[in-house]
């Protein structure tokens, strides 16, 4: 087995979720590359120190010029916010490391462009770590889709929902509370929640062309995390909305926001074809909806397909028919086919060309905001491997 050196970059939430992804991807994936789990970066370094050993990290740095700099790693996984994204992933490339960037790639368009234009130029393995495609039911989805069973596409909706920063109390900035700090997190829930949908619905529906859409802050100031006496403006958009086009000539409709009271992390898709429809909730996320027009009469009706056997996405590495899998899942079957295209040679998507298409359609959705019109979105904005419809 060839090892694969990684250094990650941040021991939050998503540094967890990696940590045991690297862990657990060769005990279930056949693999010719074996992740090691070689150095965590952060910025304290007892907690960084911790993490390490709970996770099985070999080393600990506290600067992350360090970790890119050492030549016993090859490829660097930033899980830190996405303020830090561009210049960890700009050094990373320019030494010749792999880069895996948790989403959103940037905190902008142009941020976004010039870190997929360096990584191209030195030529490195890339992932963008859009988790949601690696659910087994989202997956199933694209196959449906590919295998040209959803017919002429005439509509895609989404919707992304969550309701923890309703509290006016609740405090901006600091260690954990950064997502509603412009600063650090770039936008609201457009660069938090709605890049998903948007990865999700191009990777299923193909490229967007234009958008119209409107944001919202509900609560203008806040308290600042770390010294409470003073407050911030609230510039990050708490609720995105959009309508759009796609290129294949469907119209689109997404919605998000943190303000939906009793929606924690609620996930949908739903694209409907002259042929079949599919819808996804990631509530209940072994299930694949599908509503075939092409079933006798007497038995149309919506078909729950529960995705869990051995023929469904992902699902022969894990256990047997009607046995579920989880959230974690999602990162460990990334990681299995970014190791599959590291022995393959294919590029692993969504890479950094992929996620800039969808930095591109949060950049114009947030013009269109901001000036009340239709907005295009910019030509490279195209995924790489969109479906096309
Ligand atoms: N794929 C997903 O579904 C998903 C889910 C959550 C978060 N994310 C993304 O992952 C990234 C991290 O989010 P999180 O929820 O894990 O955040 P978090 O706040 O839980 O963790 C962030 C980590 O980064 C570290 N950090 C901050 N600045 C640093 C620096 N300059 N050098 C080194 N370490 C630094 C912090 O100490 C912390 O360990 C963000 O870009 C976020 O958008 C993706």
């Amino acid at each position: 087995m060839k090892e694969l050196r990684i250094g990650i970059v941040g021991y939050g939430f998503m540094g967890r979720a990696h940590s045991n992804a690297y862990r657990q991807v060769s005990q279930f994936f056949d693999r010719e590359y074996r992740p090691v789990l070689k150095a965590v970066c952060a910025r304290n370094r007892a907690k960084a120190e911790a993490f390490a050993a709970n996770w099985g990290w070999e080393s600990v740095e506290t600067d992350w010029r360090a970790l890119v700099d050492r030549p016993d790693i090859d490829a660097i996984d930033i899980c830190s916010p996405n303020n830090t994204h561009r210049e960890i992933a700009l050094a990373a490339a320019a030494a010749g490391k792999m880069v895996l960037c948790e989403k959103p790639l940037a905190m902008n368009g142009s941020e976004a462009r010039e870190m997929t234009a360096a990584i191209e130029q030195a030529g490195v393995p890339n992932l963008v770590w859009f988790n949601y495609r690696r659910v087994p039911a989202i997956a199933l989805a694209k196959q449906v889709v590919d295998e040209g069973r959803i017919g002429r596409p005439f509509h895609y909706r989404a919707q992304y929902l969550q309701d923890w920063t309703i509290s006016p109390d609740l405090p901006l900035g600091g260690q954990t509370l950064w997502r509603l700090d412009a600063d650090v997190a770039g936008a609201g829930v457009s660069g938090d929640l709605v890049a998903h949908s948007v990865d999700t619905a191009l990777w299923l529906n193909g490229p967007i062309t234009e958008v119209t859409g409107m944001t919202e802050i509900f609560v203008k100031d806040r308290a600042l995390q770390d010294d409470p006496t003073q407050t911030k403006p609230v510039t990050i958009d708490d609720a995105c909305q959009f309508m759009c086009r796609f290129a294949n000539g469907s119209l689109g409709l997404f919605e998000s926001t943190r303000y939906a009271r009793g929606r924690k992390n609620y996930n949908t898709l739903e694209l409907n074809g002259d042929k079949a429809s599919v819808y996804f909730d990631l509530e209940d996320p072994h299930r694949l909806q599908y509503y075939n027009h092409g079933d006798d009469d007497h038995l149309h009706g919506w078909r729950s397909i529960h995705v869990t056997g051995f023929e469904h996405p992902y699902m022969k590495s894990w256990w047997v028919p009607g046995c579920t899998i989880g959230y974690e899942h999602t990162f460990i079957n990334a990681l299995a086919d970014f190791l599959h295209g590291l022995e393959t040679g294919e590029e692993t998507h969504p890479n950094f060309r992929d996620a800039l298409a969808t930095q591109l359609v949060l950049d114009a959705v947030l013009e269109s905001a901001r000036t009340g019109q239709w907005v295009s979105v910019a030509a490279d904005g195209f995924a790489t491997d969109a479906a096309g419809g």
